[in-house]
């Protein structure tokens, strides 16, 4: 009962990583280290290379006798991917096929994809479920919502399973602060607020002002690092129960302004936030947030972390580590 975790050098994978590992799975992960880092995999197997290298990782799965597949590696520059489509097509979707190709030679047919939000685009409804029409607005959005196409099509020629989590904002760190976000690669908000908070860089600038929601900023669903981690967990129990494939929202239901996540901050940690007001960013939806019903329906899990642990761990980890 090994999971492959493919990326699991990064960020969200590092801590799914983990949390399989202490619900008792045996893991390898493949990375390739171009963006992960060799202290998040704490200690667990870790063979350096490409999901796109067909050999590689059928000697992975046959080595370690990998019955499972949790797949994060991948490009997430929103707007690197409108300056280098081709990269992001290339490591993104085919290199999705390529991985669902030596897996299934590898007799393995079962697969957690790490698919995002926005695949959805602006939504014309929140919260969102899982039914929203499709509609991205970036190359990177669309390489989420080919692969998941992908992964269907491995389904019916191959029988292969796959969950596709449609994650939310991905924020926080693990609550014992061992692993956490990699601040200096990162453009999210949450790691913004702290590196303004701590000095490490100018003030945040908040986008967009005049939003139609109450404080006139833009809202969206926040989850934390960790359960976000619990619910590939659960995924993975889902399809070695023999659910069949799926698409979820991976979200808390619980939208949060600019100007909350802010305020938060300033009140846990008990300093300013230095900030500046700015325009829109380009492309921004103003406000989205996950309809979780059926994440907690088929996969029996919901967040049980709020705004304010995000920020707690974020604040812990973000002090701690350079
Ligand atoms: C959050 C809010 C900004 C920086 C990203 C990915 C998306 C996805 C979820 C994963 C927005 C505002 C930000 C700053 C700001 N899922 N902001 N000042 O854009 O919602 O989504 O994570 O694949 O694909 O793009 O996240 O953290 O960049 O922004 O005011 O300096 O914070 O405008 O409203 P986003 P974010």
């Amino acid at each position: 009962m090994t999971v492959l975790v493919t990326g699991g050098a990064g960020y969200i994978g590092s801590h799914t990583a983990r949390a399989l590992r202490n619900a008792g799975y045996d893991i390898v992960i493949l990375d390739s280290l171009e963006f992960g880092s060799k202290d998040a995999v704490l200690g667990a197997p870790l063979v350096v290379g490409d999901i796109a290298d067909f050999d590689l990782v059928a000697d992975t799965c046959r080595k370690y006798s990998v019955t499972s597949c949790v797949h994060f590696a991948a490009y997430k520059s929103v707007g690197e991917s409108m300056e280098k489509p081709a990269r992001y097509i290339r490591n993104n979707v085919a290199g999705t096929a390529s991985l669902a190709e030596a897996l299934t030679a590898s007799d393995v047919d079962k697969i957690v994809f790490s698919s995002s939000c926005s695949v959805y685009g602006t939504p014309a409804v929140v919260p969102v479920t899982e039914s929203a029409p499709i509609n991205p607005e970036s190359v990177y959005a669309d390489t989420k919502a080919m692969a998941e196409k992908v992964l269907g099509w491995f389904d019916k020629t191959h029988g292969m399973k796959s969950v596709s989590l449609r994650y939310f904002n991905a924020a926080g760190a693990s609550m014992d602060a061992a692993i956490g976000e990699d601040w200096t690669v990162t453009l999210n908000l949450i790691p913004i607020v702290m590196k303004a908070l701590l000095g490490k860089r100018g003030p945040l600038e908040v986008f967009g002002t005049d939003y139609p929601t109450p404080d006139g900023t833009a809202i969206r669903d926040y989850i934390h690092v960790e359960d976000l981690a619990a619910a590939h967990v659960k995924a993975i129990e889902y399809l070695h129960k023999g659910g069949p494939t799926t698409a979820i929202n991976a979200g808390t239901g619980t939208g949060s302004s600019v100007l909350e996540v802010l305020k938060a901050t300033e009140r846990i940690t008990g300093q300013a936030v230095p900030h500046t007001f700015g325009p829109r960013r380009a492309g921004d939806p103003s406000a989205t947030f996950a309809d979780p019903t059926n994440c907690e329906r088929v996969l029996g899990w919901k967040a049980t972390h709020g705004l304010d642990a995000i920020i707690e761990s974020a604040y812990r980890w973000h002090s701690t580590s350079s």
